[in-house]
């Protein structure tokens, strides 16, 4: 489906988002009715940070989760990461128009090469960022890495929940109206197209659960937001990444 994309433009990269960056956050504002800004809200609330707190935003994009995590406490300061150049650089525009360019920093970079040194963050957060890591499971391991003992990583994704009382409504919406509304506003259907793939392609929340301990973090949250339309994990790090993870998980 992709074969007109370069190697560089792999579905989920950063030359992907390039080309959709321009009206990101108008799709992501109409194809969310408005929520995106409360789920974000909410993942961030669940990080818990304390005073003069340092979080990273991971897969960063327009910096929407960045600002979120700045307008929460006063004293926070806030890295961002993300490989696509033309979404930070909507995401610095907007750090400067918020007056935050002091509190918050954005950086080209990649979650599954995270250049900071270990137990860095109090908190560190990835929203529909994690899905578009070539190595999923690594990007974890490197974002609990930066975090401190104790401290959260919070994953904010859109994935296929079984079982939910709305999940036919939302499966048809992700999987029908999502790539036709984008990439009608957006003019690009492929990229679109692939969001929905994606969404089906990301594992079931016990398996992601399983992944979150093989990276070291207890799972402290797992649940759905607006009836599954995304859903919220959160982890905190424990001391040692238990060697028994894998077995050990439900
Ligand atoms: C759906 S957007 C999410 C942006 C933002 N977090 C938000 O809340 O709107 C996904 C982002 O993941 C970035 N991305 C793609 N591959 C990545 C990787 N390997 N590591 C980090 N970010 C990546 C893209 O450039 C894009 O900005």
């Amino acid at each position: 489906m992709f074969a007109f994309l370069t190697q560089e433009a792999r579905p989920g990269s950063g030359a992907m988002f390039d080309a959709i960056a321009r009206r990101y956050d108008l799709v992501n504002r109409i194809m969310s009715l408005g929520l995106d800004r409360w789920w974000r809200r909410t993942a961030v609330a669940a990080l818990k940070l304390p005073t003069r707190a340092r979080a990273l935003d991971v897969a960063t994009g327009t910096a929407d989760v960045a600002l979120e995590i700045a307008s929460q406490a006063d004293d926070v300061e806030v890295i961002g990461v993300d490989p696509s150049p033309r979404m930070l650089e909507i995401g610095r525009t907007k750090v400067t128009d918020a007056e935050l360019n002091g509190r918050v920093d954005l950086r080209t970079g990649e979650a599954e090469n995270l250049t900071f040194e270990s137990d860095t963050f109090d908190g560190v957060i990835s929203a529909w960022g994690i899905r578009n890591a070539a190595d999923r499971a690594g990007a974890l391991r490197e974002m609990t890495r930066v975090t401190n003992p104790g401290g959260r990583v919070a994953i904010l994704e859109s994935l296929e929940a079984p079982g939910l009382l709305l999940g036919p409504m939302i499966r048809f919406y992700t999987r029908t109206v999502v790539p036709f509304l984008g990439g009608l506003i957006s003019r690009r259907k492929q990229e679109y197209q692939y969001l929905q793939t994606s969404i089906a392609a990301f594992p079931k929340p016990e398996e992601f659960h399983m992944m979150m301990r093989s990276a070291g973090l207890q799972v402290e949250v797992s649940k759905p937001l607006t009836f599954g339309a995304c859903w919220l994990f959160v982890g905190r790090k424990t001391a040692e990444v238990p060697s028994d993870a894998e077995g050990s998980a439900s």
